[in-house]
């Protein structure tokens, strides 16, 4: 498995973000697979709807334990897999997953800024075909030139897919603003800018919300994502 060793540090000099997401996941990280199942929702319905073919390369931006990179190398046999996550933390437990799924032939992982992201951070020297974003840019700070990121390394034919928290504008409201105070505690903010762009955007991109409008997934033109 490649990991830009080089970018572990100036992340971490540079910047108190993947500091805080160190912070964030340090004790978490172990119980993070089993505990987001219940609440992280979508994120496997998005993997079922992408429906890769098999030379296709695909990178996960905020990939966190490699769960999702994981199941998208079982379902897509070929398909070749990049993970980038600020926290150092995040990437030693998506490491020792990857590795315990004999799956570092297929995955790269990486750490770095979404907001910093090319191909070039992977050692390629080719776009990729899809950037994925599950429950990522409601924690990216800078969520649109995080888009803007994956606009350029991805190849204007590809995709960008996005699931992550909604508005929560159907849920009943007392429960709404429960979910937004636990949220805050984990330092995610539901981009609702993000929806309200979609909702209005034009056909290029699909967008569809679940029930409650509790969470969305879209997936998007890369050539024109940042302007959503
Ligand atoms: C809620 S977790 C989602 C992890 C994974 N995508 C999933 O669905 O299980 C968000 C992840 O985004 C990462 N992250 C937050 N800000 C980031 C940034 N600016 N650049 C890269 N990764 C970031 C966090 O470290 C964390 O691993």
């Amino acid at each position: 498995m490649a990991t830009a060793a080089h970018n572990s540090t100036a992340v971490h000099n540079e910047s108190g973000h993947a500091a805080l997401m160190d912070h964030v996941y340090r004790h978490q990280r172990h119980i993070y697979n089993l505990t987001r199942k219940y609440y992280l929702l979508g994120r496997d319905r998005m993997i079922r709807e992408l429906a890769l073919a098999s030379h296709e390369h695909v990178v996960e931006v905020g990939c966190g334990t490699a769960r999702n990179l994981i199941h998208i190398a079982k379902r897509y046999p070929g398909v070749r897999l990049y993970g980038l996550d600020a926290s150092a933390e995040m990437l030693s437990t998506a490491r020792e997953s990857v590795r315990r799924h004999g799956l570092e032939d297929r995955i790269v992982l990486a750490e770095g800024y979404a907001e910093e992201m090319t191909p070039a951070l992977f050692g390629r020297d080719a776009p990729f075909d899809r950037a994925l974003f599950p429950y990522s840019l409601s924690m990216i700070p800078d969520w649109r030139g995080a888009l803007k990121a994956a606009g350029q390394a991805v190849n204007p034919e590809g995709r960008i897919h996005i699931v992550d928290f909604g508005d929560l504008a159907g849920l009943w409201p007392p429960a709404a603003r429960l979910l937004r105070a636990w949220l805050r505690l984990f330092h995610v903010a539901p981009r609702e800018e993000i929806i309200r762009g979609l909702e209005v955007a034009p056909k290029a991109h699909q967008f569809a919300l679940l029930p409650g409008r509790y969470a969305f997934l879209a997936s998007l033109n890369p050539t024109n994502a940042c302007d959503i």
